[in-house]
């Protein structure tokens, strides 16, 4: 028993160092290469007005500049999708809360979010926990759901926090692609339900994913609040 709480702990550690070490690098993307491409671009825009240029130069000049504009275009969507949401500081429900609505921004698929009045804020591994799963699980049911909507339910039971995503899609076997092993991994991709049992594993919860062919698909998770 001891021995279990000790690697507990351990993946604990793990879990939140992975997550600064992201945080770590997109904040240096963000002060390194952002800004010397912003730099770039406001020289091209100088040398584009300039008198001494002529047609020829402007326009490949323009290219250039259309090319910056996309390349930080493509950053900035990468940093948006990994900014570290201030997860020490933002209580639980708000970050739930923020992560539906960029999904009903991205997706046009309707979240009905429910969020316990008495949820509370929980430990960090379990907030970031929640907050992964929630991400894969509402991507999943908009990659392959075929739902126009996802229901979404967070509620606090005694020291534990509950998530229940859910859609009235067409469904699946999980049996069969949980125990389907060559299908996950490097090769075959598909590391979403897997990691969600994983990341579970490790902070002691529980996982259950209830779905059939044509009956829509409820998934839930139980983590230690702390
Ligand atoms: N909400 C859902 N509705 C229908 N099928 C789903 C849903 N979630 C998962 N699946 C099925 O389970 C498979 C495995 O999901 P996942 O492990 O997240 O991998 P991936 O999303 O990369 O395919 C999916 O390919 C899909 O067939
Ligand atoms: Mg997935």
């Amino acid at each position: 028993m001891r021995q279990d709480a000790e690697a507990r702990a351990a993946s604990r550690r793990l879990l939140a160092t992975s997550e600064r070490e992201l945080q770590r690098i997109v904040l240096d993307m963000h002060d390194g290469p952002v800004q010397d491409i912003f730099a770039a671009l406001s020289q091209l825009q100088v040398l584009e007005r300039s008198p001494d240029a002529d047609a020829a130069t402007q326009q490949r000049v323009r290219q250039a500049i259309g090319l910056l504009e996309r390349a930080l275009g493509e950053i900035r969507n990468f940093i948006g999708a990994f900014r570290p949401p201030g997860f020490e500081r933002r209580p639980l429900g708000e970050i739930i809360e923020g992560l539906a609505v960029q999904h009903e921004t991205l997706t046009e698929q309707v979240v009905e979010l429910t969020v316990a009045p008495d949820l509370g804020d929980c430990a960090l591994p379990t907030k970031i926990a929640i907050y992964r799963i929630l991400q894969e699980a509402l991507a999943n049911g908009h990659r392959h759901s075929g739902a126009t909507r996802q229901r979404v339910g967070v509620a606090r039971d005694g020291a534990a926090i509950l998530l229940a995503v859910s859609d009235d899609g067409r469904g699946f076997e999980p049996k069969r692609v949980l125990a389907r092993e060559v299908d996950v991994g490097v090769e075959g991709g598909h590391f979403g339900l897997r990691g969600i049992q994983d990341r579970v594993e490790m902070l002691g919860g529980r996982f259950t994913i209830d779905s059939a062919p044509g009956r829509g698909t409820e998934l839930a998770v139980t983590l230690p609040a702390e």
